[in-house]
């Protein structure tokens, strides 16, 4: 994300940006079966094997190998240190398993909507189908708008991406077809290129 990006951005979230000096450690969020934690060193196999997982890579751009699953949780722990948010590591409460991740963050690309604060989930398939990514969603977006004073938060995925689209209506997102957009990784031709775009402003 370019550095002027950055600066609008933080200004909008009151949230220091920079090298990440003296930010707040990131925060930690209980809902009624889930804690949104910051990541354990035990959780990185746990994710390597969802991310090996063409069921979760379905709408994705492809499975990961352990050693990209790991640069992945180092991304997502530098954007915590950089922003003060984040995915966070999802954990059932009751049976203290880590499932996935949840949480927000600042896409790196530039579209006509960026930049902007995107709320994103991926959860292990067996703990789909029993309301938790919308859970702790409706947790991300409460952090972006109370915490951080966002104006709007985002969400995207690629049209056919269901269940991704079925979290975004559960927690009041909205679509219009004239913000879909091209993602700017993929080729037009790829199957992955064309993204809806659904959108939700602070109350
Ligand atoms: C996207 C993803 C997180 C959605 O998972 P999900 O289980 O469908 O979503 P939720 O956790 O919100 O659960 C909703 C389902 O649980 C059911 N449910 C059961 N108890 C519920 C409760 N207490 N509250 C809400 N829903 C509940 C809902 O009816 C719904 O079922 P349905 O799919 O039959 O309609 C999951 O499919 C995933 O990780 N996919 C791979 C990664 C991915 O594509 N990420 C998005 C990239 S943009």
């Amino acid at each position: 994300m370019r550095r002027s990006a950055r600066v609008a951005l933080a200004c909008r979230t009151g949230w220091k940006c920079g090298k990440g000096d003296g930010l707040p450690s990131p925060p930690e969020i209980e809902t009624a079966r889930l804690r949104l934690r910051p990541w354990h060193a035990e959780d990185r196999p746990v994710f390597a094997t969802l991310n090996a997982d063409p069921r979760v890579m379905e709408h994705l751009h492809a499975v990961l190998s352990r050693r990209e699953s790991d640069a992945l949780v180092d991304r997502i722990e530098a954007h915590f240190r950089l922003h003060g948010f984040g995915l966070w590591a999802v954990e059932l409460r009751e049976a203290a398993c880590f499932a996935g991740f949840v949480g927000l963050s600042v896409p790196r690309f530039e579209a006509h909507f960026t930049p902007c604060v995107e709320v994103g989930w991926r959860l292990a398939p067996e703990h789909w189908g029993q309301g938790f990514a919308t859970e702790a969603a409706m947790a991300a977006l409460a952090f972006g708008f109370e915490q951080l004073a966002l104006g709007e938060i985002v969400s995207f995925t690629v049209a056919a991406n269901q269940r991704s689209r079925g979290v975004m209506e559960r927690i009041g997102m909205t679509h219009e077809p004239a913000d879909d957009f091209d993602h700017p990784m993929f080729d037009t031709s790829h199957r992955l290129c064309r993204h809806v775009l659904y959108r939700k402003p602070r109350a």
